[in-house]
């Protein structure tokens, strides 16, 4: 059931909701508020993702049995450590990440959470690393969360180095609600997110889930 609110993306969720469910669905534990912490202690941009969209990505990652994943944009290592918490003790992430100090940081998550040896943390832009990392593949799924002009190279990439069956995850698929504007300022990352979402919807089984700012979601056929 659905009404013409929640159908146009309007309504209904709100803090107290999101409060609640977060109670409900448990503490992912202490290596995830340490991500968290080292955010808040490092004076990085608190731009990773929600509890709600973390969860999502571990259900993903459960679904298609991912083992080999490659992330576009580190920042502490809080995605990256629901990324893993989907692939269990025999997954294997490539993290890539253009802040040496966002990198660094998140190498001590990393360490502290006991999951140093499953991560590759590539420092750099992450264009640089595409052929060498191609050579790794294919991977089980890619999740996007990087530079928004960088997106539809990433995305092509991604449906590239994918087994069959892989997935394309492409978060800020909203564009922070920008994406149907028409203002200059962002116009190159709107084509780029553009791209991507029709590079998904040409190549894959795909939709845009409606988290607060859109989590674009591909299945390579
Ligand atoms: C939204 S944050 C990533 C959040 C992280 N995925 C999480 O949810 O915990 C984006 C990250 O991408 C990094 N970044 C920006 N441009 C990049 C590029 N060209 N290559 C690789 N990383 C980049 C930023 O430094 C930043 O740390």
């Amino acid at each position: 059931m659905a009404d013409d609110a929640s159908r146009d993306g309007t309504r209904y969720g709100n803090p107290d909701i999101h409060e609640l469910l977060e109670s409900i669905y448990g503490d992912p534990g202490p290596a995830f508020a340490d991500a968290l912490d080292t955010l808040e202690r490092t004076g990085m941009p608190k731009i990773q993702v929600s509890p709600t969209d973390g969860r999502i990505l571990k259900l993903l990652m459960h679904l298609a049995s991912a083992k080999k994943v490659v992330e576009f944009g580190t920042l502490s290592g809080y995605s990256a450590l629901w990324l893993l918490a989907g692939m269990g003790p025999e997954g294997r992430l490539w993290t890539l990440e253009l802040e040496q100090a966002h990198a660094a940081a998140a190498g001590g998550v990393f360490q502290r959470a006991g999951v140093a040896d499953q991560v590759t943390q590539l420092t750099g832009d992450g264009r640089e690393f595409l052929d060498s990392l191609a050579e790794q593949g294919p991977f089980d799924a890619v999740f996007v969360d990087a530079d928004k002009e960088g997106y539809e190279t990433y995305a092509r990439w991604a449906l590239d180095n994918l087994r069959p069956g892989g997935l394309v995850l492409a978060d800020n698929a909203y564009l922070f609600g920008l994406l149907a504007d028409d203002d200059q300022e962002h116009a190159a990352a709107r084509a780029s997110v553009i791209e991507t979402h029709r590079l998904l919807a040409e190549h894959c089984i795909a939709a845009c889930i409606p988290t607060p700012d859109g989590l674009a979601v591909g299945v390579r056929t």
